[in-house]
């Protein structure tokens, strides 16, 4: 598959509510790379593996929640021509300026009907994994810290209006709907799993109430004993843990469900199958979501449907 358009989720900006106590966690706990702090007091981190600068912003605040959550797109003129289509929609955007997040070019922005803020953007310095690109090693001495996830994945959020959010991402930006859950009645999607790639899903909604919700971001190891070793990490460290581990039976990967420090659940998960653009949607129905959410114990984890920041 040739990838244009959008590539790739690119960052999430997330709120905390005590900065140091998060730096500590996402730092030395989850193991992110810390890769920069700004005049604004956010601070950058990137996943061991991932070669950009960073992929997840924090800054405090006395809510917790997501700020923005963000794709890369294959270059300027993609982003031109994905901005003029989103106009072209319906959608009002904004160009926020180049260095307004550290090493990153112009981004696009826009809100969902669901009420979350949207970037794409085209440029951002690549600082590479640290293996070099010249006879590199498999791993890096730096991914032995704390669980050392290779990449943010994807992200779960929750808001009003996932039908609106749907048409947009698949009729603009030019994702697929890989996988989906059925309301108790069956005549509207309750959940969504969107795909702008190979992935299983690169972002994904829930129909609530209250918009621009974060349920998860979510970083991605490379086995099913990373996984298990993140709870093992999980529990030496006393974080707050909501499922897990156990393996979906949405997009089939393996997962643990945890809270930050100040109540943001994460994931760290691993697998899912590779989906192409041509196959149509897998179809949950409601009365089988507890399956979809966790395989073995085919239990619909009330915190799943209840918890958000
Ligand atoms: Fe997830």
């Amino acid at each position: 598959m040739a990838m244009t358009g959008v590539l790739r989720p690119g960052h999430a900006q997330v709120r905390v509510l005590d900065l140091e106590k998060s730096i500590t966690f996402y730092r030395d706990v989850l193991g992110l790379v810390e890769t920069g702090r700004d005049k604004q007091g956010r601070v950058y981190f990137k996943c061991w593996d991932e070669r950009d600068h960073h992929s997840y912003i924090i800054r405090q605040d006395d809510r917790a929640g997501i700020d923005f959550f963000a794709f890369k797109v294959l270059d300027s003129a993609t982003l031109d021509r994905l901005e003029s289509d989103l106009k072209a929609y319906g959608l009002a955007t904004e160009r926020v300026p180049a260095g307004d997040l550290m090493e990153t070019g112009e981004r696009v922005r826009f809100e969902l009907p669901s009420g979350h803020l949207i970037e794409l953007y085209a440029e951002k310095t690549a600082v590479g994994n640290g293996l070099g690109l010249t006879n590199p090693g498999p791993w890096s001495k730096d991914a032995e810290h704390g669980i050392a996830p290779v990449r943010l994945d994807h992200s779960l959020l929750y808001g009003p209006n996932i039908e609106g959010v749907r048409k947009i991402f698949m009729e603009v930006l030019g994702f697929f709907l890989v996988e989906r859950v059925l309301t108790p009645e069956g005549d509207a999607n309750a959940a969504i799993w969107l795909s702008c790639s190979h992935k299983v899903h690169d972002i994904a909604f829930a129909e609530y109430p209250e918009p621009g919700r974060l349920h998860h971001c979510s970083f991605l190891l490379d086995s099913w004993e990373k996984v298990q070793r993140a709870g093992d990490i999980m529990s030496m460290n006393a974080v707050s843990v909501d499922i897990g581990p156990t393996r979906h039976g949405i997009t089939r990967g393996s997962t643990i469900y945890a809270w930050d420090p100040s109540g943001n659940r994460f994931e760290t998960f691993m697998g899912g199958y590779q989906p192409y653009p041509d196959y149509e949607t897998i179809t949950w129905t409601f009365d089988n979501f507890g399956q979809g959410l966790d395989y073995p114990q085919r239990k619909l984890h009330e915190t799943f449907l209840t918890v958000v920041t």
